[in-house]
């Protein structure tokens, strides 16, 4: 049988030093978390926990039911296995500190809202810093995502590489399912919200988007940050919420989307960048703050950077 999730964790304890029982024990809760959410929202339309929470959130968006069940659902799990020191969540105006010292975690407790009532793929993303949140990519420990997809897959890296699981709906374990993620040098996908085209502060991103047109790349672009990465890091190809004239930092933030996703991305081979740096490079300097995102495989990024100048 597949290894399970937790019983993977504990093989990989000698081979990945910052892997302790405390970190485990927090990686398994947040995994938890999310069988509880995958839970919820495979029958959402049957818990009337579709639809508008009635309230809007820090970000100025008006807060869905289910982003505000999963993040009550993670903050009461992390907070009760008592392994965190701060949890910062998009849910959030601030933080929540719990201690000096410990596992600092940020979570999007449900990334892609505006497809929770079409029955779209949604997720969760997580990251893990020692002590702060405010911390840079480069200084993660671990990071990862749950698709809430045709399958609920677990995908996530300890900073030596990138491995996924799948919810097994019988022993309702996770179960070790892609031992190695590869991102692939270059893909024929690009993923962007093409709408917004004439915001975009770059003229070289829309040459960047003829370009790859020209050479017949196809475009998929889902609306949740999650799926339209997920399938990136395993096809290949770019994905890009760029800076425009309506968001001049883009839409994406560092803590809980852009910094996770980066670093998933790098550890499987591609680039994560705001067009003028590495993500994983950028200090967070407010907890919610927004950065521009080109993520994807190698060969379209640096295309992607050489037509913006970079
Ligand atoms: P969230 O639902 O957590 O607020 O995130 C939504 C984000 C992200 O999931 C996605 O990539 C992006 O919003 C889509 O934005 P547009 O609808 O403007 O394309
Ligand atoms: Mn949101
Ligand atoms: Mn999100
Ligand atoms: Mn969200």
């Amino acid at each position: 049988m597949a290894v399970p999730f937790t019983a993977y964790l504990l093989s990989k304890k000698g081979e990945i030093p910052h892997l302790d029982d405390d970190l485990i024990i927090l990686l398994s809760e947040i995994a938890s978390a999310t069988k509880e959410i995958a839970g919820k929202v495979r029958k959402a339309g049957l818990l009337n926990i579709l639809g508008s929470a009635g309230k809007v959130n820090v970000q100025g968006e008006e807060v869905q039911k289910l982003d505000e069940l999963a993040n009550e659902i993670l903050l009461e799990r992390i907070k009760n296995c008592g392994k965190a020191c701060e949890i910062a969540s998009e849910e959030l105006e601030t933080s929540v500190k719990l201690s000096d010292s410990g596992y600092a975690v940020s979570f999007d407790p449900l990334d892609g809202s505006s497809n929770i009532d079409v029955n779209v793929s949604i997720g969760t993303i997580f990251s893990v810093h020692k002590d702060s949140v405010l911390k840079p990519g480069r200084e993660l420990l671990c990071a990862g995502y749950v698709i809430y997809g045709p399958s609920t897959m677990l995908v996530i890296s300890l900073g030596k590489g990138v491995v996924a699981f799948t919810l097994d709906t019988e022993s309702g374990n996770y179960l070790l399912s892609h031992p190695e993620v590869k991102l692939p040098e270059k893909g024929k996908i690009y993923s962007i919200n093409e709408a917004n085209r004439e915001k975009w502060t770059e003229e070289g991103l829309r040459k960047f988007i003829d370009y790859l047109k020209g050479e017949k790349y196809t475009l998929r672009y889902v609306g949740s940050m999650v799926a339209d990465v997920h399938r990136t890091l395993f096809k290949g190809g770019v994905f890009i919420y760029p800076a425009d004239k309506k968001n001049t930092s883009g839409k994406l933030r560092l803590l809980y989307e852009a910094s996770p996703m980066s670093f998933l991305i790098e550890q499987a081979g591609g680039i994560g960048t705001t067009g003028k740096e590495r993500i994983l490079d950028v200090v967070p300097e407010k907890l919610h703050q927004r950065v521009p995102v080109i993520i994807g495989s190698k060969w379209e990024v640096e295309k992607c950077l050489e037509f913006l100048g970079g």
